[in-house]
């Protein structure tokens, strides 16, 4: 079987460039190594026909990398607009920054189906497409409506928010529906399940049965399938970064200082002003850990053309300055922040180089920094991870300390703790956080999620014939998460 995998941003196959989000950086090793194909967009806009458009194609290990231009008139309504102006905060929780005019939502369902166009030239009749985030919710009724059999499923990497919050995206019906044409569709945690399988429920009339729904369109298996990262692959990349120039550069400037780090996108979502405050309440709380730890924030620069992240950028860079400018000394900054994206294999090192790793977003489908932060830790003297517990990555990680990103003070006094916290216990929850990523690595994810639309797929065209859904209970590859 061939599969295709799509996806809005793609990642090329250099370990010494900057990955821009979890979604490229998780993708990547499983392309790589099951020989998918992988389809998304090249960056760059045209103006010609999805037939016309050249698709540059990239070997990726045992798999190969296809980039498109998407067209130009609707690429602007389509990424900044309805995408991440109004899906995006929604998603998020955030129905406050929703923001979305009738021609982005023309726009992201022209990009849709523009996608669905350019797929047809990837049409076998053995090929499964596995479709990746909000991106393109109404991609499978597209390629249905141009007479697409084959197996599709669709993977959220965002969180699915209440009803009542994506009630507030325009044409959020009209995108629920669309939806019901995957065979599969798959969620980060058993909560956003819930929540859409209410959406259904509220807005449809449709109910779950053995985790599946019947609609108009067929059947369709809902699970949960937390997303995983190259365990053994992660560790071993930030073993050999030590001897890269930054991270050695890194820890000679620390002397005797210790060092907690945060990896973000700049983005309303990660909670960073409140991380930033709570940095702020630790020194004065604890003003002996002044000149004795610092935090590194990268901060990676982030759809930057949208109001909301570019006001987010100067409220950062206002905060960081304040702070430093309070509590610092002339030997001493209290948080070195950086606008900038770093390789993984150079983050992998940074992770290590340092004794806590601060991950509290205020709302994230997953959050695989917390688990690259674990995974790159020294064994004999591991960082303590501190981990909101509004991460879909909190499920399984809760040997991490989990906190509440809205009270500062709080997560001023558990950074405290971190640093003050003996070897063993570290030892022991990072043993124990250790094994549940052993339990759900990416390469566990993937083929788990196959194998899920293969069978709900075959299960499909046996309720076509009798009218009766005949899907057998599933388990995904670690045996916990599916209905
Ligand atoms: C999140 C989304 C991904 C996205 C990434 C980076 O992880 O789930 O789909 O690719 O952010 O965002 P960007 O807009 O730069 O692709």
């Amino acid at each position: 079987m061939d599969l295709v995998v799509v996806s809005n941003r793609v990642a090329r196959a250099k370990a010494n460039e900057p990955m821009t989000g979890g979604l490229a950086a998780a993708l990547l090793p499983v392309v790589e190594k099951s020989g998918a194909i992988w389809i998304g967009s090249s960056g760059k806009v045209s103006d010609t026909s999805e037939k016309d458009s050249p698709l540059k194609i990239e070997q990726l290990g045992a798999g190969a990398l296809a980039m498109l231009d998407l067209p130009a008139a609707h690429y602007g309504g389509y990424y900044e607009g309805f995408a991440n102006s109004a899906l995006w905060p929604a998603l998020h929780s955030r129905p406050d920054l929703i923001r979305a005019s009738q021609d982005d939502y023309t726009s992201y369902r022209e990009v849709n189906a523009f996608m669905a166009r350019a797929l047809t030239r990837f049409k076998k009749p053995a090929a499964a497409f596995w479709i990746q985030d909000y991106h393109f919710l109404a991609l499978g009724a597209e390629l249905r409506k141009l007479g697409f059999k084959n197996p599709l499923g669709f993977f959220l990497h965002t969180p699915w928010p209440a009803r009542a919050v994506i009630a507030g995206v325009p044409h959020h019906r009209e995108l629920i529906e669309a939806m019901l044409s995957y065979d599969l569709i798959g969620f980060q945690t058993e909560d956003d399940v819930e929540n859409f399988v209410r959406c259904l429920k509220m807005d449809f009339g449709l109910q779950l049965h053995d985790g599946v729904v019947m609609s108009r369109f067929g059947t369709t298996r809902i699970g949960a399938f937390p997303i995983g990262i190259d365990v053994e692959g992660f560790a071993a990349q930030a073993r050999r970064a030590a001897s890269h120039p930054d991270v050695s550069r890194l820890r000679m400037s620390l002397g005797g200082e210790r060092l907690a780090i945060g990896v973000d996108r700049v983005d309303y979502s990660k909670g960073l002003v409140n991380r930033i405050a709570a940095f702020d309440r630790l020194f004065e709380i604890e003003p002996s850990f002044k000149r004795e730890v610092s935090l590194l924030q990268i901060a990676t620069p982030s759809r930057g053309t949208i109001e909301a992240y570019d006001d987010l950028q100067s409220e950062l860079a206002r905060q960081v300055t304040d702070v430093n400018g309070r509590h610092g000394e002339v030997d001493w900054i209290p948080i070195r922040y950086l606008n900038k994206g770093f390789s993984q294999s150079v983050l992998g090192g940074f992770y290590r180089a340092a004794q806590v790793g601060v991950v509290t977003p205020l709302q994230d489908g997953m959050n695989l920094v917390a688990k690259e932060y674990v995974a790159a830790q020294n064994p004999a003297d591991p960082g303590v991870l501190v981990l909101s517990k509004f991460a879909g990555a909190a499920n399984e990680l809760d040997a991490a300390l989990q906190v509440n990103p809205h009270d500062i003070e709080g997560m001023a006094r558990t950074i405290a703790t971190a640093l003050s916290m003996p070897v063993q216990e570290r030892r022991m929850r990072w043993e124990s956080m250790m094994r549940k990523l052993r339990a759900g690595t990416i390469h566990q994810w993937f083929a788990g999620f196959v194998d899920t639309l293969i069978e709900a797929h075959a299960a499909q065209d046996l309720t076509a014939i009798s009218g009766v859904p005949r899907i057998k209970p599933l388990r995904t590859a670690d045996g916990a998460f599916l209905h």
